[in-house]
């Protein structure tokens, strides 16, 4: 079966793995670069990376019109439990679990996770989608970190990093990320949204080019791009 990835801007990713929809982190309301709005988009899972409003979005709206199965750390999985979702799986860092669209693994992160409500939301986490187009990372909100090198080790397709800066990496640091990760194909993810993290993403993609081994790659809103493996 195919795989498909669609950046629906910020860090919301729409997977089609396994015969299902995946939404990572899928901020509509409020986020200035939507280009759908949360009662319109479809999911059969929802993997939420940390406990900020710009990731977990509108997942409990999402999920309480679709049922999908919402999965994140254990704090942040009580948190939606007390906001009426039963249709929950919590995971937590170094854990993984074979679901039957695809197998995922936490990772660490090195964020902060506090929940809208101010409530804990755990520790922070990425993301490692075991998929027929093979290992997809979704690094979340971090910073730089070495033990990149142990999640490169995998052997990752497609790293989907944050370049905005300020909150997160930034480009000159995702350089840095990309020589530890080594993956296939690079995305960036979490800039442009704001003026606080506008980010010069051509200039980016000339030093990815330059200075690692991975293929960058820009999506375009709302576009679906096909995974190969
Ligand atoms: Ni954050
Ligand atoms: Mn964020």
């Amino acid at each position: 079966m195919a795989t498909s990835l669609t950046w629906l801007g910020h860090s919301t990713f729409q997977i089609v793995t396994g015969g299902k929809t995946v939404l990572i982190d899928p901020f509509f309301t409020g986020n200035p670069a939507a280009t759908v709005s949360a009662d319109e988009v479809t999911a059969d899972v929802i993997i939420v990376t940390h406990g900020h409003a710009d990731h977990v979005g509108d997942t409990v709206d999402i999920a309480k019109r679709t049922g999908a199965l919402v999965i994140s750390n254990f704090e942040i999985i009580d948190w939606m439990q007390k906001q009426g979702l039963t249709n929950v799986h919590p995971m937590h860092i170094g854990g993984s679990h074979k679901f039957d669209f695809a197998t995922v693994k936490l990772t660490i992160a090195h964020h902060g996770s506090m929940l809208p409500d101010g409530s804990n939301g755990g520790s922070p986490t990425g993301i490692i989608l075991t998929t027929d187009a093979g290992k997809l990372y979704f690094a979340g909100d971090t910073g730089l970190f070495y033990d990149m090198k142990l999640i490169g080790e995998e052997g990752l397709s497609l790293a989907a990093l944050p370049i905005g800066n300020n909150f997160t990496m930034g480009p000159e640091d995702s350089l840095r990320a990309i020589k530890l990760l080594e993956p296939t194909w690079v995305l960036p993810m979490h800039y442009n949204t704001w003026p606080l993290i506008e980010q010069d993403i051509n200039a980016w993609s000339e030093q990815v080019a330059a200075q690692t081994s991975a293929k960058p790659v820009i999506p375009t809103l709302g576009e679906a791009m096909e995974l190969g493996q």
